[in-house]
């Protein structure tokens, strides 16, 4: 019998998937911190592995290896309450900016191909839905690791547009780029997402697609929290 007639019911989430450049970061911090919600970088975390895997000399197509060190990863994220960027921590080691160079993001598409890897970061991933709410973001929240969420967006972008917010996220924190190098870099991390054999990058079939291509920035913050309040009518942001 239960108790009082009532259902336990899990903490409610609102999953933020699309293609690398498409603001998706950006717009799911601040949404997590309009909500008060948590927030999961899914993409921090198979950067994570694959720097792990580089400073432990393991091979980034060794999946066994990799599915393991997956299990055992030491990470930590600390702060971002207010909408910022989180620092990241791995193994005590703050990691933050090393985590965001292109060649980081490369080698988590490739590591982030390796099912054995995917299923090893499942869990992981899951324990991140506590209340009050979770916003998760990444390429397959919608798809596989969130299905039943009740609030879905998958935001896209033009490649060109995608490559510029990208050159101008890097710029501002004093890395080098070039423009068309990263307009190349997006085509090609989007072919890998898009194609992979495992969680495809795809919008979920009960997602709202958002394109932000000439859309400002409080807009689609605006877009996607209007997603959630129909979904979830008492969340007040
Ligand atoms: O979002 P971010 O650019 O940090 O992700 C880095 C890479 O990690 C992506 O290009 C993608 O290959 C992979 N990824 C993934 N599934 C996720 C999040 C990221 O495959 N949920």
């Amino acid at each position: 019998m239960t108790v009082g007639g009532g259902r336990s019911r899990e903490a409610p989430v609102l999953t933020l998937d699309g293609p690398s450049g498409s603001g998706k970061g950006t717009v799911s911090r601040l949404v997590a911190a309009r909500l008060g919600w948590h927030f999961l970088d899914s993409g921090a975390l198979y950067r994570l592995l694959a720097l792990a895997a580089r400073s432990r000399g393991v091979e980034l197509g060794d999946e066994m290896a990799l599915a393991r060190l997956a299990l055992e990863l030491d990470v930590r994220f600390t702060g971002g309450e207010d909408g910022e960027e989180p620092q990241v921590w791995l193994e005590g080691r703050d990691v933050s900016l090393e985590l965001r160079t292109e060649e980081a993001g490369a080698d988590a598409s490739r590591v982030a191909a390796l099912p054995a890897v995917r299923a090893a970061l499942l869990e992981r991933q899951r324990a991140f839905r506590q209340g009050p709410g979770l916003v998760a973001d990444g390429r397959d929240m919608g798809t596989v690791v969130f299905p039943d969420a009740e609030a879905k967006v998958f935001l896209d972008a033009s490649v060109g547009e995608r490559a510029l917010r990208r050159y101008n996220q890097l710029k501002r924190k004093g890395l080098r780029a070039s423009l068309p190098e990263l307009e190349r870099e997006v085509a090609e991390r989007d072919a890998r997402d898009r194609g992979r054999s495992v969680s495809p990058l795809r919008a979920a079939d009960d997602a709202v697609v958002v394109d932000t291509t000439s859309m400002a920035l409080d807009a689609v913050v605006e877009r996607v929290l209007a997603v959630v309040r129909t979904a979830f009518p008492e969340v007040k942001g």
